[in-house]
């Protein structure tokens, strides 16, 4: 069904032009890879199926947006879409795609095996599938993964808890609070693969702090089953809470000092019950619980500077989409991407070829340097908390 199509222009235009439209200079550097064809003329364009799982939250409206202006700069159509977090939307969004040609698929999945049916169809029609953020299960048709290293930011959510607690400084080194503090442990949506990979990251760090004491789990609740949180909804990780403060902690002789949050979206849930439920005040200096994230969600990062949220895990999308866009480049010119791990992502049917970017711990202290000097939001922005 698919034609071959060459790249619209040189790799290196292609790039600074995908940097330009995502709008900044971006923390740290540039991925070095330049996967793109060389100099090839454009024949033809194509066209490419962006699939989405929602935009209930700002990160996914951001990813969307980026690499749909990455790729329409290097001179391709887009057809972006959002499913709502509902499967059967998302499944039909990529049928969709599918029939009416695509020449090439990036999809981040809400449920990561029910697209086994999709891929089959894109690898009969020779469409190339790149999975985007999040791994596809169960599939030999998922050609290529973007992503960030998910063990490793789950590791920087467990030492971020950590900082806020004492028992480590920001640099690293032992901190000299000793605990034992009482802890509650979140994970993401048991369907996203990217769930465990956080969670296993997490309990490499805090399971030694556990064993010996510093960290207690009052609730009991440690396995990734029981704090899972489905769809990762804020309402779910609120209610989850609110459950936890009335079992383990009502009486008000057991105090908790942290909750192992792994997105700010649940970490904002789970504040609201905290000093609603839980009756903690507004800030950890006056003895609200440290509680950390992920993603850097503007109305997280305002609250990390109230002192509200002690922590987030900054992944600039912007270079996330810049790879999607030069790993499509390259297969529309018939090479393959270039991969920088072969070994992490099993799908349970194949090893998924994966380019993994890395990510930061953003606290109080260093919100100006990574998220304002690099352009990922404004002073302003930071200061109302709205995009
Ligand atoms: C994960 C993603 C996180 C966060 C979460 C909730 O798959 O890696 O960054 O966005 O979904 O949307």
């Amino acid at each position: 069904m698919s034609t071959k199509k060459f790249a619209a222009v040189a790799a290196g235009l292609t790039l600074a032009m995908g940097l330009a439209a995502c709008g900044g200079e971006g923390a740290g550097s540039d991925p070095d890879t330049d996967g793109g064809s060389e100099g090839g003329e454009a024949v033809e364009g194509g066209t490419i199926g962006v699939s989405m799982p929602t935009q209930t939250s700002e990160r996914w409206i951001a990813d969307g947006n980026a690499v749909q202006a990455g790729l329409e700069g290097a001179g391709y159509d887009v057809d972006l879409q959002f499913a709502n977090d509902d499967i059967p939307t998302q499944s039909q969004q990529i049928d969709q795609m599918i029939t009416q040609g695509v020449d090439l698929l990036i999809v981040a999945a809400i449920d990561g095996t029910a697209l086994t049916g999709q891929l089959d169809a894109a690898a009969t029609a020779g469409i190339p599938v790149i999975a985007y953020d999040r791994l596809i299960n169960d599939s030999e048709n998922v050609d290529f993964y973007v992503t960030f290293d998910n063990f490793e930011v789950g590791v920087q959510q467990a030492t971020s808890m950590l900082v806020g607690l004492g028992v480590l400084n920001e640099d690293g080194s032992e901190g000299d609070a000793e605990g034992p503090f009482n802890v509650e442990l979140f994970a993401g949506s048991p369907d996203d693969n990217n769930a465990t990979f956080f969670w296993d990251g997490a309990m490499s760090v805090l399971e030694p702090y556990m064993e010996d004491g510093t960290l207690e789990v009052p609730s009991g609740q440690t396995d990734f089953e029981q704090a899972a949180i489905l769809r990762w909804q804020q309402e779910t990780a609120q209610r989850r809470m609110e459950d936890l403060l009335t079992s383990a902690y009502s009486g008000g002789d057991t105090e908790l000092h942290g909750v192992l949050s792994p997105y700010d979206g649940l970490s904002r849930g789970i504040i609201t019950a905290l000093q609603g439920t839980g009756g903690y005040p507004a800030t950890i200096e006056e003895g609200l619980p440290v509680v950390t994230g992920q993603d850097a969600e503007i109305a997280s990062v305002k609250l990390i500077a109230d002192g509200t949220q002690f922590a987030t895990i900054f992944k600039d999308t912007r270079k996330l989409a810049d790879q999607a866009v030069i790993s499509a480049e390259s297969f529309l010119a018939g090479d393959e991407p270039e991969a920088n791990d072969t070994e992490s992502y099993d799908n349970g049917v194949k090893i998924v070829p994966s380019y993994l970017l890395e990510s930061d711990i953003v606290y109080e202290s260093n919100i100006q340097e990574l998220l304002v000097d690099s352009g990922y939001w404004t002073e302003e922005q930071v200061e109302s908390g709205q995009a």
